[in-house]
């Protein structure tokens, strides 16, 4: 028998078929990949666009995927089967009622066809006991059997693996670096769930697409591409903010810019390859988070502050603390958004880093204050280009260190002074390769542009980039450097971004910055282990350093700032893990949201690389509040 094999299309009328997206979702199909898998078959409209080599589909509905295992193994007898049912009320309502555990496989597939066919509108809906309940739909002449499409469906399907199954069941089984992965869960409605009650297990809530964008997120972190179709609701593209989407119109059949809000359907692309993954993507574009000098400390979050803004912007808060502000880039999100920011670290460079961009509201490097700062200061010591020579910069270099550091104590104002020393301290890390001090020499030099500028030429660089960051958000910042359990401040919302603890690489900071840290402090009361190649200084102690330590000092934290809404940066391969942050954090609060996005790591923080995982984890935002 001929099949014509251009006519493989779905045999079941679907509601929500995706028929009219196709154009729109052909765009994302990958160039190659492994396994194709769609966990949510339904009408199957992709995959039988697609005719993929190799192909897992799936469902929850046991009818459903019985149906399409006789559809491949068993054409001929299902479509002699078919010919017997009629488009007659009586009939319909007599075959509805069967119970299709009490027919044979052929007979169950024919009714589900025949039900769907003559059903109204194609629906497919079960009651409480799980009972087909679809009203006969009075159609006027439908094709209950159609012999071509069956066949030719059932020839596309030859090589597919059918699956009865939750999806999750399903994608945790088989889902593999590369794959394919097209996910067409129900949508979220339109209006939310307020007018939806959970009345089976197998309805899709609020909290089920919560979930279903974890396991996107896993999917694309463990190397998959997923497609995802969803309702273009603010919830949907909240969720995936951190993925490429487009929302698109094929419903009506009306043109409409496909980039804009109003399209029904949102099409969500996650690839580990195409570059708009979160971790590369642009900072709010046009705002001054643009101007932020970022650096590559190690857990910054410069490259996820958009998406710590989605996970936080519905809430309502005032006043903000960020407890462990490193870089600083958090706290500036949220001054630039007009929250009065608290920023504190106990490292000394970082507490400068806040208080030249954080609490300073107006004061810059004159070019009066550059000349000053740059000329040769003859009364400076030698004590770095004694203790340092050879390590880290050139003997100039650690001359001009000298003399600068000399120069910045004679300037009175603080907030200047802490200008100076937040712009030397990034010309510091962005003259080093890897931008850490943990060894010598010029090792991982790969003759970028950063290692080619001399460390003068990185300040005074840098003097424009700081300058340019300084804005007035018209509130009373303020930089602390405490320890966070000595810190006596409060706020709406406590941000907490620890060190994090993994069992991969320790997360001392004071090894990777010690020379920064030592220059704003001139060393002083620091003790230089003379014994060490690096000649850093003894790390200061924080409970934050390891697994022994790390779950009673979160608690202690969740405790300390227990009337504050928290917010809690971790990520995937640390510990403690999501669950056991979910369950410390609802020991306080009532409400405790968990949102992820993966993201790559760079070297030499933590993270690095374990095995093939390239660096990727997922990055968590906890949020909790009453
Ligand atoms: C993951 S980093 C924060 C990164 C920051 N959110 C950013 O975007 O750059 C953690 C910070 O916690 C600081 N820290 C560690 N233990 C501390 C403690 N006990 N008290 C205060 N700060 C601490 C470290 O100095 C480091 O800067």
């Amino acid at each position: 028998m001929k099949i014509d094999k251009s006519k493989a299309q779905p045999f079941l009328k679907w509601a929500g078929g995706k028929k009219q997206l196709i154009p729109e979702l052909a765009k994302y199909i990958p160039k190659s990949y492994g396994q194709y898998i769609e966990p949510f078959i339904g009408g199957g409209a992709l995959f039988f666009y697609l005719r993929p080599d190799r192909a897992i589909l799936a469902d929850s509905s046991k009818e459903l995927i019985n149906c399409y295992r006789v559809v491949r193994d068993n054409v001929e007898l299902l479509i002699h089967e078919l010919q017997r049912y009629k488009n007659e009320e009586a009939f319909y309502y007599r075959s509805r009622d069967l119970d299709p555990d009490e027919l044979s496989p052929i007979e169950r597939a024919a009714r589900t066809i025949y039900l769907n066919k003559t059903g109204y509108n194609g629906l497919y809906r079960v009651n409480k006991a799980g009972k087909f309940n679809v009203p006969f739909g009075r159609r006027l002449n439908p094709q209950i059997c159609n012999a071509a499409i069956l066949r030719s469906a059932s020839e596309a399907l030859h090589r597919t693996k059918l699956v009865a199954a939750d999806y999750k069941t399903t994608l945790k089984k088989y889902a593999k670096k590369g794959d394919f992965i097209y996910l067409d869960p129900p949508y979220y409605p339109a209006g939310g769930y307020a007018e939806f009650k959970r009345y089976t297990r197998k309805f899709f809530y609020e909290e089920d697409h919560v979930e279903l964008h974890g396991v996107f997120s896993e999917l694309v972190a463990k190397g998959c591409y997923v497609l995802l179709t969803n309702s273009n609701t603010d919830f949907v593209r909240r969720q995936y903010s951190g993925f490429e989407y487009r929302a698109i119109n094929a419903r009506r059949n009306i043109s409409c810019d496909a980039s804009t809000r109003h399209g029904e359907d949102l099409i969500i692309f996650g690839s580990p390859t195409r570059s708009r993954r979160i971790s590369e993507e642009p900072l709010l574009h046009g705002t001054l988070l643009e101007k932020f000098p970022g650096t590559r400390l190690m857990g910054s979050k410069y490259r996820i502050l958009s998406f710590i803004w989605q996970c936080v912007q519905d809430l309502k808060f005032d006043t903000v603390l960020d407890v462990f502000s490193g870089s600083g880039a958090v706290s500036y999100m949220f001054k630039q958004y007009g929250k009065q920011v608290y920023s504190n670290d106990f490292m000394h460079f970082a507490y400068y880093f806040a208080k030249a961009l954080i609490e300073n509201n107006e004061i810059v490097l004159s070019a009066n204050d550059v000349d000053g700062l740059m000329k040769p200061n003859r009364k400076a010591g030698r004590f770095i280009s004694q203790t340092f020579a050879g390590l880290y910069f050139t003997d100039a270099e650690n001359r001009f260190l000298d003399s600068i550091r000399a120069n910045i104590e004679l300037i009175a104002h603080p907030l200047k002074r802490a200008m100076a020393l937040a712009t030397l301290t990034r010309a510091c890390l962005k003259r080093r390769p890897r931008g850490v001090f943990t060894f010598v020499g010029d090792r991982y030099d790969d003759g970028r542009r950063d290692m080619r500028l001399s460390l003068q030429e990185h300040f005074l660089e840098n003097v424009r980039f700081f300058n340019g960051a300084v804005f007035d958000n018209r509130r009373n910042n303020c930089a602390f450097h405490d320890d966070v359990f000595d810190l006596k401040v409060s706020a709406d919302l406590v941000y907490i971004d620890p060190p994090y603890v993994t069992p991969h690489s320790d997360n001392d900071y004071v090894r990777r910055y010690h020379f920064v840290e030592g220059l704003v402090r001139e060393w002083e009361g620091l003790d230089i282990q003379e014994h060490t190649r690096t000649k850093k200084f003894r790390s200061y102690e924080t409970p934050f350093s390891s697994k022994d330590s790390i779950y009673e000092a979160f608690d202690r934290l969740f405790e300390k700032f227990g009337s504050s809404i928290l917010v809690v940066s971790y990520s995937s391969n640390s510990i403690p893990d999501k669950a056991d942050l979910v369950s410390m954090l609802k020991k306080r609060k009532k409400h405790v949201h968990a949102y992820q996005v993966p993201l790559t790591y760079s070297h030499g923080n933590q993270g690095d690389k374990v095995g093939d995982n390239a660096n990727r984890v997922l990055e968590y935002v906890f949020v909790a509040y009453d």
